[in-house]
C-alpha cells in the first residue's frame, strides 16, 4: 500500500474518524523528522499492534530556544517517507508550521514540575513547545496509542503526565533507546558530529555503564553514583557537561540517599563543540 501523505489537520481528522469508524486501531508515532532506525523502530513497534500507524513530520519551532538549532536542523524528507514506508507506516502527517500555528494561535500547555528538572533547566521553554506540540498531534491524529523513545526520558514523564491530567485517553509506549554498535545513541543531530567527535561521544554511554554497573553493585549514594559518572567523563574533556546525574526514574527526584527498592535512572547532558547531546540508561531495581 502506498503511503498516504497529509499535510491539514481537517483531512487528518476526518481519515482518523473514519478509520475509527470502521473500527480500526491508530497509533501515532511523532517525530522531527530526518529519521533514523531508532525513529524507525517506533514504527516497527507500532505497526505490530495496530492496524493503522500515522507517523508525524514536524519540525517543531517552539520546542527550539533562541539560540538552539531550529533553522538548521536537518531536514529530508524523501529519505523519511522512504524510512517510514520501509518500516510498515501506512500514514504520513506533514503539516507546515502555518497549519500547526496559524497567527492567532493562544494555547501553551506546561506541565509543572517534572519540567523544572534536567533539561527543564538547561533548556526554558522546552517542555512547554514539546507537550503543546504533541497534543496539537494528538488532537489531529487521534490516535488510540503513541510510541515514544526511551532516549528522551524526560520528554516521555511529561507526555504520561500530560495525557493522564487531560484525560486524553491516548496509551504511551516507550520504546528502547537504539544505539551504534560503539554504543552511541542513534540521533537526528549525529550528523552534525565529525568522525572525531562520534568517537569522543561514546563516552557518555560509558559513562552510564559504569553508573549502572556500581548501582547494580548496591551503591545508594547519590555523590558517588554522580562521581563515577563525572570521572568517566572527564576521559573525553571536549565533552562540557551540563549535568551527569542519578534520580528516581518514576518521578525525576532526587535523594542524598536512594532507596534499593526503586527504579533509577542515570542522565547525562552537555555540548560536544556544537552539539548539543543526551543520553540515560534505566536502572531497574528487580533487575
Ligand atoms: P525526535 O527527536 O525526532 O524524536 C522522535 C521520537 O524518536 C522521540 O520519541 C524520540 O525519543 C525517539 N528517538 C530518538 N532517538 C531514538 C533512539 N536512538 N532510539 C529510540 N527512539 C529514539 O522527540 C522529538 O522528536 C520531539 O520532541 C517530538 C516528540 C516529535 C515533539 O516535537
Amino acid at each position: 500500500m502506498p503511503l498516504t501523505i497529509i499535510h491539514t489537520v481537517r483531512e487528518m481528522q476526518d481519515l482518523s474518524d473514519s478509520l475509527r469508524l470502521k473500527g480500526k486501531t491508530i497509533a501515532c508515532v511523532p517525530t522531527m523528522g530526518y529519521l533514523h532506525d531508532g525513529h524507525a523502530s517506533l514504527i516497527r513497534e507500532a505497526v505490530k499492534y495496530h492496524d493503522q500507524v500515522i507517523t508525524t513530520i514536524f519540525v517543531n519551532p517552539t520546542q527550539f530556544g533562541p539560540n538552539e538549532d531550529f533553522e538548521r536542523y536537518p531536514r529530508d524528507p524523501e529519505r523519511d517517507l522512504a524510512i517510514i514506508e520501509a518500516s510498515g507506516g501506512s500514514i504520513v502527517y506533514f503539516p507546515t508550521v502555518e497549519e500547526m500555528y496559524p497567527p492567532d494561535y493562544q494555547t501553551t500547555i506546561s506541565v509543572s514540575n517534572i519540567s523544572k528538572r534536567f533539561e527543564g533547566l538547561f533548556r526554558p521553554g522546552h517542555f512547554e513547545g514539546v507537550a503543546t506540540v504533541v497534543a496539537k498531534l494528538f488532537g489531529a491524529t487521534k490516535p488510540h496509542s503513541a510510541y515514544f523513545g526511551q532516549k528522551d526520558y524526560q520528554q516521555t514523564l511529561i507526555i504520561k503526565q500530560m495525557v493522564k491530567d487531560l484525560n486524553m485517553g491516548v496509551i504511551i509506549s516507550i520504546v528502547p533507546t537504539l544505539r551504534e554498535s560503539n554504543g552511541l545513541a542513534m540521533s537526528s543531530r549525529n550528523v552534525y558530529l565529525s568522525e572525531e567527535e562520534k568517537k569522543q561521544a561514546q563516552v557518555l554511554h560509558r559513562a552510564l555503564v559504569k553508573g549502572l554497573s556500581i548501582i547494580q553493585d548496591g551503591i545508594r549514594s547519590k555523590i558517588e553514583i554522580e562521581q563515577v559518572l563525572h570521572e568517566t567523563l572527564q576521559e573525553c574533556p571536549e565533552f562540557q557537561v551540563q549535568y551527569a546525574s542519578v534520580a528516581y526514574a518514576e518521578s525525576l527526584e532526587s535523594s542524598d540517599i536512594f532507596l534499593g527498592n526503586k527504579d533509577l535512572v542515570l542522565l547525562i547532558a552537555g555540548f560536544l563543540g556544537k552539539t548539543r547531546l543526551i543520553d540515560n540508561m534505566l536502572c531497574l531495581s528487580k533487575s
